[in-house]
């Protein structure tokens, strides 16, 4: 019988903000991490495409290489925070197959090409563990693939994606547009210099597929997530919410479909600004934070709060990740492999009901509320509040003969009102169809 082995080899690739506090805590916390997994870590590479930039203190120079493909071809367990799909994907696939545990905080990664690496973990007996990729240091993977294992889970809310909470928030807080928020976000380093990937929700759809497989034991991959921005939020939604005890968020929703009278069976899974109850958990969840709200059979309502980007929250998920996977080298054994038995099929947004806000700029004329309430009850959409207001004549165009009309509706087919808006559009009545979102947590 072969003894545990006493070193396990461990090579980093990439030493950005997230790489540079892992290697921080490898270092200091070593004796720790020993005793907890059985096994010294040894770092015995860390792989860069720039080996002359500074990379402070805790990246050590003497370790920096520019051969990733060799470094993972010689080591036990592989720590991946470099980002994007190549030469990322390959390198963890060669990882692999070189019998390597890999622990990834690529979401993007996992969300384009989850089920080659699935593939690969499985057939080689070795971890792929992913803590990080979702809501940074906040376990949320975990408790839904391990903790809640033996539970049905209906359905799981998530503010996943910092940047855009942080710039709703601000919006909420303070009246700013869109764009005056996403400048302070900016200035304050919470945005990015691109922050396209945040604004326009695919880092959070990244996250909804990898929370819908988990979840729901069934591959689902980026490409079944239907994804809007906050980059249409105006400030004109953001009051129409608050005037009706409502707090817009950009949600990530994964919920399981049973299937009713005019609604298939199967996941939904979606990421869209929704307006949400001020009283829910998640609409106190503030600035940069990320939060997670799971509704399971058994369970109940669960709600998982933290830190949801940066080096060293970030880094903790991932250490929680390398201690795992370096307990199950030390033991021999593997953990959970990927799920997908259950195989449902995923509902397009359109098959969905959901409770909607309108928001609409119309002429203000006699009969102009019957044609747009007209419209509606023709699709079979039943108006729930409506709330008009004058539009002051502005610099934006706005004349006083025109006016802003906000409608909330009852549970209505997505197809339904998408057909409504079309008719409303070409009404002469109807300047424009500002908003529409939809109503969720209620
Ligand atoms: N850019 C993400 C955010 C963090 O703003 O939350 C990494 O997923």
């Amino acid at each position: 019988m072969s003894q545990p082995p006493g070193e396990l080899k461990v090579v980093v690739l990439g030493a950005g903000t997230v790489g540079a506090e892992v290697l921080r805590i490898l270092a200091e916390q070593q004796e720790d991490l020993a005793h907890r997994i059985g096994a010294r870590l040894t770092v015995t590479a860390v792989a860069v495409q720039d080996l002359e930039r500074d990379r402070g203190p805790h990246v050590p120079r003497e370790l920096l290489t520019g051969d990733a493909s060799s470094a993972v071809r010689d080591a036990d367990l592989v720590i991946e925070l470099m980002g994007g799909i190549e030469p990322a994907r390959s390198l963890l696939l060669d990882a692999l197959r070189h019998g390597a545990a890999v622990v990834t905080a690529n979401k993007a990664l996992l969300a384009a090409d989850g089920p080659t690496l699935y593939e690969a973990a499985d057939a080689n007996g070795v971890d792929l563990y992913f803590e990080a990729a979702v809501a940074g240091a906040i376990p949320i993977v975990r408790p839904v693939r391990e903790s809640l294992a033996g539970d049905s889970i209906h359905r799981v809310l998530g503010i996943v994606n910092g940047t855009t909470n942080y710039i709703l928030d601000a919006m909420t807080r303070t009246g700013a547009d869109f764009e005056q928020a996403l400048a302070t976000a900016t200035e304050l380093g919470y945005a990015e210099a691109d922050p396209t990937a945040d604004v326009e929700g695919h880092d959070a759809a990244a996250k909804a597929s990898i929370l819908a497989s988990l979840a729901f034991h069934s591959r689902v991959g980026l490409e079944d997530v239907h994804c809007e921005g906050i980059t249409a939020v105006s400030s004109r939604d953001i009051e129409a919410a608050r005037r009706m005890g409502r707090t817009i968020k950009l949600l990530s929703i994964v919920e399981r479909v049973s299937g009713g009278a005019d609604e298939p069976a199967g996941i939904s899974a979606r990421v869209y600004p929704a307006l949400i109850p001020d009283a829910h958990p998640l609409a106190s969840v503030s600035e940069a934070y990320n939060a997670v709200f799971v509704e399971a059979e058994a369970a109940g309502s669960l709600m998982f709060y933290g830190q949801g980007a940066g080096g060293a929250p970030t880094a903790s998920a991932v250490l929680g990740d390398v201690v795992t996977a370096a307990r199950q080298r030390v033991r021999g054994g593997v953990g959970p492999r990927e799920s997908r038995y259950a195989g449902l099929e995923i509902v397009p947004l359109d098959q969905l009901r959901s409770k909607f806000y309108l928001g609409l700029h119309v002429h203000d004329e006699p009969g102009v509320l019957a044609q747009v309430a007209g419209t509606l009850s023709d699709h079979g959409i039943s108006i729930s509040t409506i709330h008009q207001e004058p539009a002051e004549g502005n610099d934006e165009g706005n004349t006083a003969d025109s006016a802003f009309i906000g409608i909330t509706t009852h549970r209505a087919r997505e197809q339904a009102m998408q057909s409504a808006l079309d008719v409303l559009r070409a009404r002469p009545v109807v300047m424009s169809i500002d908003s529409l979102l939809r109503i969720e947590g209620e």
